[in-house]
């Protein structure tokens, strides 16, 4: 695990120590966009922006809520760490992730990743109710292999075709412009979800 994620997570726990909140994650949140306008639907959260290039998060312009935090580090490690602690996630954004097309990355994909397991469990871990899931993306078989295996992992959801107004990322606005078509899968752990064997 690199050393940039761990101190992300050290900086998350220091900042949940001083103001007790329950949380918010943009996982892939690139500049951070949609972290500043999730953190104002979100009021009562601490709404985290993750990303690992520090060059994307550079650009994020200074906004006015103060209830949003933005980490450099790689989701996966993130999500790991927050689950091995048992924190849950109330709402957990993410926005147009790179779509990897090609058939041999797609062990790179979310749902093909190792992290996919801990994605899961930080839903499992929010407060009763909570525990939703938004993946959105310009590519619609991506969003549906997502919820394939969201429905086999236990999080219920559907796909649906989005028209975001106003849009809530840089690349959601770039392919809005564009004319792509945008989907999303919207979903949340069932209430009996139990986790199977931590896989290491
Ligand atoms: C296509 S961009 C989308 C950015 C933003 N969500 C948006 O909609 O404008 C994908 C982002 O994911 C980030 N990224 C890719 N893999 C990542 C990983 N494993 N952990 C953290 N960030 C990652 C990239 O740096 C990039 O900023």
């Amino acid at each position: 695990m690199a050393r940039h994620s761990v101190a992300a997570f050290e900086l998350l726990l220091a900042e949940l120590a001083q103001r007790p909140r329950p949380l918010v994650l943009d996982s892939f949140c690139g500049t951070g966009h949609s972290t500043a306008a999730l953190a104002g639907r979100h009021p009562g959260h601490l709404v985290v922006g993750i990303d690992k290039s520090s060059a994307r998060l550079e650009r994020h312009p200074a906004t006015s809520p103060d209830n949003y935090l933005l980490l450099r580090a790689d989701c996966e490690a993130l999500w790991q760490l927050l689950g091995r602690e048992q924190i849950g996630v109330d709402h957990h954004y993410m926005l147009y992730p790179n779509p990897w097309p090609k058939a041999k990355h797609l062990q790179r994909r979310v749902h093909g990743s190792a992290g996919f397991y801990w994605l899961v469990q930080l839903a499992a871990n929010a407060a009763v109710g909570e525990g939703r899931i938004e993946l959105r993306s310009n590519w619609q078989t991506y969003v549906e292999e997502f919820g394939i295996a969201m429905h086999l992992a236990g999080c219920r959801g559907i796909v649906t075709r989005v028209q975001p107004e106003p849009p809530l990322s840089l690349f959601e606005h770039k392919y809005r412009d564009s004319g792509h078509e945008l989907w999303a899968f919207t979903g949340k752990v069932v209430e009996s979800w139990r986790p199977p064997s931590d896989p290491g």
